[in-house]
């Protein structure tokens, strides 16, 4: 890394970087792909778009190559049990990963969680490789909105939201 600084001193710092806690999914074949993810974020307005970083190690990263498609599942603040099983925290992969949560597709046949806050449905617009990750522009197709109160990860740990 470049500028003395090392892996250490960036993951303590990200760390320190509040994100809210998404499920990003795809489908490879007939199997289900999904992963815990905090890089997502908003691109621009025109046309509606966001950005998703993915681990090149994972299959949901090559799902999203192969079809182009991926979800972006919010989850809410209840849901860390979730987020913990889709960061493989279980020793779950897979298609496995989904037989916890409320799952259901979109009109493509994606996973989407019936649970999540924001159902985020993207097609893929430009793939730009970044270190161990991809980073995947997805213009947006489709938005499913339900209340609640986002689930937030830093420091290693997850949290509510409180009001000010
Ligand atoms: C809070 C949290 C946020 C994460 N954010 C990302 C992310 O933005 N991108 C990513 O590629 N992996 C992220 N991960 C790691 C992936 O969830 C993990 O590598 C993946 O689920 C491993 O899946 P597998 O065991 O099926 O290979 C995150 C993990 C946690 C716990």
């Amino acid at each position: 890394m470049g500028m003395g600084v090392d892996h250490a001193s960036f993951r303590a710092a990200m760390a320190r970087f509040p994100g809210a806690v998404t499920i990003i999914t795809a489908c490879q074949g007939e199997e289900r792909r999904g992963i815990t993810a905090t890089a997502v974020c908003s691109v621009s307005a025109d046309p509606p778009s966001l950005l998703v970083c993915v681990n090149r190690k994972t299959g949901t990263c090559a799902a999203i190559r192969e079809t182009r498609a991926f979800n972006v599942n919010l989850l809410p603040d209840p849901a860390s049990p979730l987020a913990m099983r889709f960061a493989g925290a279980d020793g779950v992969t897979g298609e496995d990963k989904f037989a916890k949560g409320s799952w259901t597709e979109d009109s493509r046949g994606l996973p989407l969680l019936g649970e999540a806050l924001i159902g985020f449905s993207c097609e893929v617009s430009e793939m730009i490789e970044a270190g161990s990750h991809t980073v995947f522009i997805g213009e947006i197709v489709d938005i499913r909105l339900s209340d609640g109160a986002p689930l937030v990860y830093e420091q290693s740990r997850f949290h509510r939201l409180a009001p000010l």
